[in-house]
């Protein structure tokens, strides 16, 4: 059966806080896709009791990704935004597909063995089977396009063998489902340190959250390294220069970022106005979301509504693909 638009699905984590790298890499990229787009995106609390068995923030959590989230631009009108623990078909479908899922291949995925190696202590099936939820968020709606990072792909490529198994073996229900993003666009937000990119969960004061206030923001960018300058024009910038003007590239004026480009070649750069420049700009873009998501977090009849909206719109989708999961498997009696 086929859908009338491209069915778009996507899973945010509940762990950690949102940061500039997820704006720019994830949430913009959920924002554009919401006006052509099926969209349903879920916050994946369930996967989060694999490694985080401690419930106590975990509301706090899940509102705070839903407020940012729309803070961000997503619109819970025209998207499913829902939380995946508030969709019991998704239980039901990951105990369906475990059966076409085999030890072997679970025990060889990357993320399983590093968590293992993180957390030798809490092995637990959930944590093996976690591609096999994650497969069931994106089945359940028989979505096509995953947006999603590179840290992805090899669960997308487990999601795709199990809806081949399952098509083989009971009949063609699901699509395969790819990883999607816009290509050359897809920004990766380094952090402020020059080492790698902004993280949810290391090194926290060279990473900016949505959540930060002025003064950290400010703080932050004050702290990143820089150096005395070029001294020959035709000098490279080093990583942590280059990184400091991608940053101004994301939130300045065009005539901010070509100033400083002039001054750099010309070896007349003053980095400490730079980055005086580029935390007033910063603090301009993140102060507005961050004023947003708060808002919203206190606003808990909204957020009720917000979630009870997502939950209706993903259950419809999720009953239609488990009424012909279940007709295909000769369980409908
Ligand atoms: N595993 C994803 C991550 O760590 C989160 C996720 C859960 C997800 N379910 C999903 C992503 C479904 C895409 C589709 O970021």
């Amino acid at each position: 059966m086929q859908k009338a638009k491209t069915v778009v699905m996507s899973g945010i984590r509940s762990t950690g806080f949102l940061h500039l790298g997820n704006y720019f890499g994830a949430i913009r990229n959920y924002v554009r896709m919401q006006e052509e787009y099926d969209c349903f995106f879920m916050v994946a609390d369930l996967h989060s009791l694999t490694t985080h068995p401690e419930t106590k923030e975990l509301r706090q959590n899940v509102t705070r990704v839903i407020a940012e989230n729309v803070a961000c631009g997503l619109d819970p009108k025209k998207v499913a935004l829902y939380c995946q623990s508030h969709v019991p078909e998704t239980a039901e479908l990951y105990l369906l597909l475990n059966m076409l899922a085999y030890k072997g291949e679970l025990e060889k995925t990357v993320t399983f063995k590093e968590k293992v190696r993180q957390h030798p202590d809490n092995v637990n099936a959930g944590l093996l089977t976690y591609p096999v939820l994650q497969a069931a968020d994106i089945l359940l709606h028989r979505a096509k396009l995953v947006p999603v990072g590179k840290d992805q792909e090899q669960h997308l490529e487990m999601s795709r063998n199990f809806a081949n198994r399952f098509n083989h073996r009971y009949g063609e229900i699901f699509p395969e489902p790819y990883a999607f993003n816009f290509g050359e666009e897809l920004i990766k937000v380094p952090s402020l340190d020059g080492k790698g990119k902004m993280s949810k969960s290391e090194n926290q004061m060279a990473t900016l959250y949505l959540s930060d206030s002025d003064d950290d923001i400010r703080k932050k960018i004050m702290k990143a390294q820089t150096d005395s300058g070029p001294t020959e024009p035709g000098t490279p910038k080093p990583d942590y220069i280059q990184n400091l003007f991608l940053l101004l590239r994301l939130v300045s004026a065009d005539e901010v970022l070509k100033k400083f480009e002039k001054d750099y070649d010309h070896c007349n750069i003053r980095y400490g106005d730079l980055k005086k420049q580029l935390a007033e700009d910063m603090v301009r873009f993140i102060a507005p979301i961050r004023e947003k998501a708060a808002a919203i977090q206190n606003d808990s009849v909204y957020l009720q509504q917000i979630m009870e909206e997502g939950t209706a719109k993903a259950r419809k989708s999720a009953g239609e693909t488990m009424r012909l999961v279940k007709d295909a498997m000769g369980l409908a009696y």
